[in-house]
C-alpha cells in the first residue's frame, strides 16, 4: 500500500487519531486531513510517521471534498461528525471508484447516504456508514443469526458500550451527535415503516453475560436502521445502555426532545455541551456488549451476544479494518452498513467475539 491510499478526515480528533494508530499498526501510512497544519504534524509525529509524511490541510466538508476530487484517494474515513450534512458531500467526492466510510449513528445520516446506493454501484464505489461500535457491534450478530434462514418477523438489538474517557473537551462533533439524537425523539419499525415512539418509553433491565447489571432505553439510532436492513424484519427496535433509565430522566426526555428541535436551542445546547471538560477515567466495565434477539414467524427465537473490550477501541478497529478491506477491493459497490458490505466477520477482525449460547435475558 502506498501513502495516499487512505485519508483520515478529522485526524486530530479522538476517533481520527485512534483509527490512524490502528492503520499504522497494520502497516499502512494514512494521510492525515484536518484544519490545522501544526496539529496534523504533531498527530503524525505521535504516530511515528516520517517528518515529511503527507498531510492535507482543509477546513470544512466543502474544502475536504474539493481535495478528494482533486487528489483521488482510494479510501476516505470521515470522522468530522455532523454526518447528516457532511456524509453525502464527502461520499460523492469519492466517486467514481473511491470508497468512503464514517461513524454515523443516526437515522437521518443513514438514509441520506443510502440514497446514494445506485449512484455508488454505477461508480464502482463502496460507501459504508456506521463503521463504529453501536452499528457494527449489533448488526454483525443479526447478520450472523439470520444467515441462510428465512426473513424473521421481529428483531431487537441492544448496545452496552463501556468507554474510557480521555481528558479534554467533549467537542462539537460528539455534542452534535448527542443533541440531534435526543432531538429526533423515539423511533422503531412497525410493519416495515419507521414510526415515532415516545423517547424513553421502552426500558429493559439486564444481567449481562459477565454478571454486570445494566438497563437500556430505546433510542433512535443507526443500530435500528442497520438491524432492519440486514434482517428484513418488519418489526425492529433498538436500545442503548448509554441513557440513564431513571423514571425522572425518562419523564423529561420527550420534553427535552421537543425543546432541542428549536434551532436556537439546538445551537446553544451544542455550543455549551461541546465545551464540557472531561477528566480521564478508565472504562466503567470490563466488556462492551452487543445483543440481538431474533424471532421468526414460526415462533423460533435466537439470541446472540457480541463481546469486546473498550467500545472506542472497537470503533476505531472497525473503521481501520473497513478501510483496509475496501483498499484491498473487498467491498460490494453500493451504500451499506459495515457487516452488509464486508460480512459479520468484520467484527471478529476488529477484536470482538460472538457468544451465542443461552445466556441471561432481560
Ligand atoms: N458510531 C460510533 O460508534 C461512534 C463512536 C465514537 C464517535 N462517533 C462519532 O464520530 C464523530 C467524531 O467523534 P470524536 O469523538 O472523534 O470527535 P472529536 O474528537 O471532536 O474529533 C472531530 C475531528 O473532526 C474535526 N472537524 C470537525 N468539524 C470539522 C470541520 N468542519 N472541518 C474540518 N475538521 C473538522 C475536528 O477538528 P479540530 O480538532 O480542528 O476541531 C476533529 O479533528 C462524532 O460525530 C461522534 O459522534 C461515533
Amino acid at each position: 500500500m502506498t501513502q495516499g491510499d487512505i485519508w483520515i478526515l478529522g485526524a486530530t480528533g479522538r476517533v481520527g487519531r485512534a483509527v490512524a494508530a490502528q492503520l499504522v499498526a497494520a502497516g499502512a501510512v494514512p494521510v492525515l486531513v484536518g484544519r490545522d497544519a501544526g496539529r496534523l504534524r504533531k498527530a503524525a509525529a505521535d504516530l511515528g510517521l516520517h517528518a515529511d509524511a503527507k498531510i492535507v490541510v482543509a477546513s470544512g466538508a466543502d474544502a475536504m471534498a474539493a481535495e478528494i476530487t482533486r487528489q483521488r484517494p482510494a479510501v476516505v474515513v470521515n470522522t468530522i461528525g455532523d454526518y447528516a450534512n457532511s456524509a453525502v458531500l464527502l461520499a460523492r467526492a469519492c466517486m467514481p471508484g473511491g470508497h468512503y466510510l464514517d461513524q454515523a449513528n443516526d437515522p437521518t445520516a443513514f438514509h441520506r447516504l443510502f440514497a446514494l446506493h445506485d449512484e455508488a454501484i454505477a461508480a464502482g464505489s463502496t460507501l459504508v456508514t456506521g463503521a463504529g461500535f453501536g452499528v457494527a457491534g449489533t448488526e454483525a450478530i443479526v447478520a450472523r443469526l439470520c444467515a441462510n434462514r428465512p426473513v424473521p418477523s421481529q428483531v431487537r438489538v441492544d448496545a452496552f458500550a463501556s468507554v474510557a474517557v480521555e481528558e479534554g473537551v467533549l467537542g462539537a462533533a460528539l455534542a452534535t451527535s448527542i443533541v440531534d439524537g435526543f432531538a429526533m425523539g423515539g423511533r422503531r419499525y412497525e410493519g416495515g415503516q419507521l414510526v415515532r415512539t415516545r423517547l424513553g418509553g421502552e426500558v429493559h433491565h439486564w444481567t449481562l453475560p459477565d454478571g454486570e447489571r445494566m438497563s437500556s432505553v430505546a433510542v433512535p439510532s443507526g443500530e435500528l436502521i442497520a438491524a432492519h436492513r440486514v434482517s428484513g424484519a418488519l418489526t425492529v427496535s433498538a436500545t442503548s445502555g448509554l441513557i440513564p433509565e431513571s423514571p425522572a430522566v425518562r419523564a423529561v426526555l420527550p420534553l427535552l426532545s421537543a425543546i432541542l428541535r428549536i434551532r436556537a436551542v439546538r445551537t446553544f445546547a451544542i455550543g455549551r455541551m461541546s465545551r464540557i471538560k472531561a477528566k480521564t477515567a478508565p472504562r466503567p466495565r470490563p466488556h462492551t456488549w452487543g445483543h440481538a434477539v431474533i424471532t421468526w414467524p414460526d415462533g423460533t427465537v435466537r439470541e446472540g451476544w457480541l463481546r469486546t473490550g473498550d467500545a472506542m477501541d472497537f470503533t476505531s478497529a472497525v473503521a481501520a479494518q473497513t478501510a483496509l478491506q475496501l483498499t484491498a477491493g473487498k467491498g460490494r459497490p453500493g451504500a451499506h452498513t459495515p457487516a452488509a458490505a464486508l460480512g459479520p466477520d468484520l467484527a471478529i477482525a476488529a477484536g470482538a467475539d460472538f457468544v451465542d449460547d443461552a445466556l441471561p435475558r432481560s
